[in-house]
């Protein structure tokens, strides 16, 4: 079975989409669990709407990072998921865990990587930055998730037109809408690839 566990820290709205595609056979995959680095968001919601089981994980729970980080490592190896899928989760990744799950970690961002990627780029600031570059395009990119933010291997990317005259809110709606057809497309033959990968 194509075992996930999500990674998320915000509203969930691609969680929701995975879950949706999973729902509608679009995605032959099983959810396991969701990790977060913080209560009360609506990825929590989610899961308990859908019965999957979440923990919360706050580096300031812990008495050191590492004591942190094996913690995240310990859960992940109790659910021994095929993949991880982080879904706007906005901590580093710790390097155990890629070492544990090479290549097996994947990540969605709201720009066209190389562009746009790395520390300080996340949520609104990423729009914003489209539109004061006055790109022409933008989109969104899923990634292999290696120890450097946003640097891993390219697996897909989908391209929108930009307006220049759009908010930098508007435009992040119009890319959402892109990822959320997207990562789970990305997921399904990321997935089939492993499966079997001499096809
Ligand atoms: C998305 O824009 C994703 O690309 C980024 O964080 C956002 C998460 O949104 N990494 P949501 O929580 O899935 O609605």
């Amino acid at each position: 079975m194509n075992e996930l566990v999500i990674f998320a820290s915000g509203s969930g709205s691609n969680f929701r989409s995975i879950i949706d595609h999973i729902t509608n056979g679009h995605l032959d995959a099983k959810i396991l669990g969701l990790i977060t680095n913080k209560a009360e968001i609506g990825a929590i919601d989610i899961a308990k709407q859908h019965g999957i089981p979440y923990r919360v994980f706050a580096s300031a729970q812990f008495e050191s990072t590492e004591a942190y980080e094996l913690a995240l490592l310990d859960q992940c190896v109790q659910w021994n998921p095929k993949l991880i899928i982080c879904a706007g989760y906005l901590r580093k990744i710790p390097t155990i865990l890629i070492q544990a799950y090479p290549n097996r970690i994947l990540n969605i961002h709201p720009s066209l990587l190389p562009k746009f990627g790395g520390q300080g780029f996340y949520g609104i600031h990423v729009h914003k930055s489209v539109l004061e570059s006055n790109e022409t395009h933008t989109g969104c990119t899923i990634h292999i998730v290696s120890a450097e933010y946003d640097k891993g291997p390219i697996l897909a990317q989908e391209r929108l037109l930009v307006d220049p005259s759009e908010s930098a809110e508007h435009l992040a709606k119009r890319v959402l809408k892109l990822e959320h057809q997207l990562y789970p497309r990305t997921i399904a033959s990321y997935l089939n690839q492993l499966n079997h990968p001499t096809a």
